[in-house]
């Protein structure tokens, strides 16, 4: 027997599908027996993510979801009975690339009646519901963000005996942003808690975690539909993070990323207590929160700094979060970033543009000064800190000298990585009021003029590592061609290069690629085993958008990565 809501989909039809399946839950109460989902076969299903890390992490959750109740994965979109497209719309581009693939799925749905289709992630929104089956035919269920907890109960797949959590999932509510109907996150946190509390959580790597922190996001950034499909601000528990970093640490992963929209905010809505007391408010510029008694991201920064591994050292050895807002970015959580021996060299901290008054039209609320001024204390606090950020190009009015303007402040301020994109405008976003007029071809070679300067940028920054050693955490095995493809500079440049220290890789070695502490990503060879370890790599090649080295003998840590000593 099946629990199914109002509004939800008739079943799922039970095939046979080729590939591997989890055997549904058996049935642990003899009262409930006559429900035990027995020998019938539940769908395969696959999960396509476009997006950010934020839909990585939901995609865990869904996963997690499907897997409780008795689903399998299937290797492909042509072989699942239920394909959940997990949507971007941060650029129309995002948006069309599954619009885009609306034949392709019709073409499956012929070939197999059963399957379904769930759109859901960001190109869901409630104030364009209406037009969203004209938009993506193929499409059987759309669920917001905000609704995806009810994924299998509304697919009606939750049996009697799936987790309690899944047959109460929290209803999914809206509140309103601008006059528009948009997503309410109230329910996300405890829903989290619940899922976890359940295994109900599929990690996709067993090396890097995901752990959201904070939905939604509070900020007016013109351009931006995050507010419209994420809704308001809400921040977990700080108890409830702590509680699952411990978690994560015993689980033995390396690496831990620390996820929302606008980290830097996080804890500003939660009830204030005693023992947050030291924390006070504190801004360099902007809105003032009163943070007084509230946890903030340096407090939850040196808690997960503070869990302790072998002899004493941080058992998570890398800590890392994102995104960062400028304008959020404390001393106090600097400080947190300069004492914490865990929390890595990188930063990612969005920049948008170079110019004030397109700041100010973009209502990111800082100034280029202000953004000098927080870089500045960072790298002095955390010396050789690699910074990265975003910029979009062509927004609304903007002028050549505006643009030279941005060009120059990424020659001043020199980061390792620049994310650049034309602005798409979006709909129900507050910029539509503005004109768009930047033509397409002003837009494409600015982009262009950005992304060469910054690729040489790049190189120069990436040939600081030259000769050093470094610590590479080992993430997966890569096909050759696209070592190459990253490394993507002159073969015979000398000047990028320096002598080989350690010799050829051993037979049975192939290619790897791993990232350092300060997100670099290095490609080297090596025994697949290691996967999932931190070796010592001296690096012998730098490229703009990759390191290569070789690892040093002997230097392989078995099992995980070396935590940090200071
Ligand atoms: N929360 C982050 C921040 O404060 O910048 C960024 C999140 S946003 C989903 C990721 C990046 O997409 C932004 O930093 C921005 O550069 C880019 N972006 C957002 N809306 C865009 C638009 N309408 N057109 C082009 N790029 C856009
Ligand atoms: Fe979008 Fe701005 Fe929020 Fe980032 S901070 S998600 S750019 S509204
Ligand atoms: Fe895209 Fe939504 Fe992330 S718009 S970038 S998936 S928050």
């Amino acid at each position: 027997m099946t629990m199914r809501p109002e509004g939800a989909l008739a079943p799922l039809p039970a095939r046979r599908v080729e590939m591997r399946r989890r055997a549904a839950a058996p049935a642990v109460d003899p009262a409930v027996a006559e429900f035990r989902p027995g020998a019938h076969e539940m769908p395969g299903f696959f999960v396509w993510t476009l997006g950010c890390q934020m839909n990585l992490s939901d995609s865990e959750e869904m996963a997690g979801q499907l897997l409780a109740v008795g689903c399998g994965r299937a290797p492909s979109m042509e072989l699942a009975d239920l394909i959940v497209i997990n949507t971007c719309a941060v650029r129309e581009h995002a948006e069309a690339k599954v619009i885009g693939r609306q034949g392709q799925l019709a073409e499956l749905k012929r070939a197999k009646p059963g399957l379904r289709v769930v759109l859901t992630g960001c190109g869901v929104r409630e104030s364009e519901r209406t037009s969203l089956a004209r938009r993506f035919p193929a499409v059987d269920m759309f669920l917001r963000p905000d609704e995806e907890p009810e994924l299998a109960l509304r697919l009606g797949l939750v049996s009697a005996q799936a987790p309690v959590g899944l047959q109460t999932a929290a209803t999914a509510a809206t509140t309103v942003v601008s006059g528009r109907p948009v997503s309410a996150a109230d329910h996300l946190a405890p829903n989290r808690a619940t899922a976890l509390a359940e295994g109900r959580v599929a990690r996709s790597s067993t090396i890097s975690a995901w752990l959201p922190i904070v939905y939604g996001c509070d900020k007016t950034c013109t351009y931006c539909i995050v507010p419209f499909s994420r809704g308001p601000e809400r921040s977990r528990p700080f108890d409830d993070i702590v509680a699952e970093a411990r978690a994560i640490a015993a689980a033995g992963f390396a690496e831990l990323t620390l996820l929302g929209q606008n980290v830097n905010s996080y804890g500003h809505d939660l009830l204030a207590k005693e023992r947050f007391g030291h924390i006070y408010t504190e801004r360099a510029s902007g809105r003032k929160l009163d943070l007084r008694g509230r946890p903030d991201l340096a407090e939850l920064l040196r808690s997960i700094d503070s869990i302790a591994g072998p002899e004493g050292r941080p058992a998570i050895p890398r800590l890392r979060f994102i995104t960062s807002h400028p304008w959020d970015l404390s001393d106090r959580l600097i400080d947190a970033m300069a004492e914490c021996p865990s929390v890595c060299e990188h930063l990612h901290l969005p920049i948008q543009s170079g110019d004030d008054v397109l700041l100010q039209r973009m209502g990111r609320q800082y100034t280029v000064d202000h953004y000098r001024e927080r870089l500045a204390r960072i790298r002095e606090a955390v010396p050789g800190i690699a910074v990265s950020t975003d910029v979009i190009v062509g927004f609304c009015g903007e002028t050549e000298t505006q643009f030279d303007a941005t060009l120059a402040v990424l020659e001043e301020l020199r980061f390792d990585t620049v994310f650049a994109a034309a602005y798409s405008p979006r709909p129900g976003t507050p910029a539509l009021r503005m004109a768009d007029d930047v033509p397409a071809a002003v837009k494409r070679r600015r982009l262009n003029a950005l992304l060469a300067r910054q690729e040489a940028i790049g190189l120069e920054r990436n040939r600081e590592w030259l000769g050093r050693d470094v610590e590479v955490l080992v993430e997966r095995i890569t096909p050759r061609k696209r070592q190459a493809a990253d490394e993507d500079a002159p073969p015979d440049d000398a000047s990028l290069r320096v002598p080989s220290l350690y010799g050829a890789a051993g037979e049975g070695s192939v290619a790897l690629a791993g990232r350092t502490r300060h997100n670099k990503l290095v490609h080297l060879s090596g025994d697949p085993v290691l996967v999932g370890r931190a070796v010592t790599v001296r690096i012998e090649f730098a490229g703009p958008f990759a390191l290569r080295g070789r690892i040093a003998p002997g230097r392989a840590v078995p099992g995980r990565v070396a935590a940090p000593t200071s």
